[in-house]
C-alpha cells in the first residue's frame, strides 16, 4: 500500500527475530505499530520471563507509558524478524488529537486488552494445566471463534499458548491430545475446531471436579 510505504520511509525500522525492544520498567521513549512480523510482550517473574501476548500485524504496543508517563510495563521482544514504525510521543499525541478515528480505535483496542487481561486472570486461577487450556480454547471458540459448519474455529497457533498460561509447552500438548481424543475439540491446519461449546463447558466443569476431588 501506497500510504505504508511513505510511513515505512519516515518511521519505520526492520528488527531480527530476538532483538529486545525495550525491557520492563525502563522508561517509555517511544510507541511501536507492527507493520510486519511478530512481537512477544513478556513479564518477568520470580527470575522467570512469561509471554503475555504475542502481537502480530496492524497491532501497537508500547504506548502505556507514553500515555501515562510511567515505567514500561513489560518488555517487548521481536519474536519473528519485523518491520515496525517507531513514532516519538510528540508524534503519537499529535496523531490521537488530530484524527478522531485514529483515538476511537485506540480506545476500542485498549479495551480488548483490558478484557483479554480478565480472561488471562481467570485462567490462572484454575489450578491444573488441562483446565488452564480448555478453558482459553473454550473462551476463544464462544468470544472470537469463526462460525464454520463442522463447529467454532479458533485460529491459534498451539506453540504460542503456553506462555501467557504459566504451563508447559509439553503440558500444552497432553492438555490438547486428550481433549481431542475425548472429542471435545478437532486439530485442523488453521488451529482448533470445537464442535459444540457447550459441551467443551461441560468438559471443563468434568475436570474442575476431578481436580477439586480427584478420580
Ligand atoms: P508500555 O507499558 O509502554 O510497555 C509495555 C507494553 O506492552 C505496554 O505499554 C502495552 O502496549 C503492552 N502490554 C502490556 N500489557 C499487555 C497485555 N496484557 N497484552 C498485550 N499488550 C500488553
Amino acid at each position: 500500500m501506497a500510504g505504508e510505504d511513505a510511513l515505512f520511509q519516515r518511521f519505520g525500522k526492520e528488527f531480527k527475530r530476538g532483538d529486545v525492544l525495550f525491557r520492563e520498567g525502563e522508561p517509555g521513549k517511544e510507541m511501536y505499530v507492527i507493520q510486519s512480523g511478530k512481537v512477544n510482550i513478556t513479564k518477568t517473574v520470580r527470575e522467570n520471563a512469561k509471554i503475555l501476548a504475542t502481537l502480530g500485524a496492524g497491532e501497537f504496543f508500547g504506548e502505556m507509558s507514553i500515555l501515562n508517563n510511567k515505567p514500561r510495563s513489560a518488555g517487548a521482544v521481536v519474536a519473528e524478524d519485523a518491520k515496525l514504525l517507531v513514532i516519538d510521543p510528540k508524534t503519537f499525541e499529535a496523531m490521537i488529537r488530530g484524527n478522531v478515528e485514529i483515538a476511537v480505535r485506540l480506545i476500542k483496542k485498549l479495551s480488548d486488552r483490558l478484557q483479554e487481561a480478565d480472561e488471562q486472570i481467570e485462567n490462572l486461577l484454575l489450578r491444573d494445566p488441562s483446565s488452564r487450556v480448555v478453558h482459553y480454547l473454550w473462551q476463544a471458540a464462544v468470544k472470537r471463534g469463526k462460525e464454520t459448519p463442522q463447529g467454532k474455529l479458533v485460529n491459534v497457533n498451539l506453540n504460542e499458548l503456553h506462555g501467557r498460561m504459566g504451563v508447559s509447552a509439553q503440558e500444552v500438548q497432553e492438555a490438547v491430545n486428550k481433549t481431542a481424543k475425548a472429542r471435545i475439540i478437532a486439530l485442523v491446519p488453521e488451529g482448533v475446531l470445537v464442535p459444540d461449546t457447550g459441551k467443551m463447558q461441560k468438559y471443563l466443569e468434568f475436570l474442575e471436579m476431578k481436580e477439586r476431588f480427584g478420580d
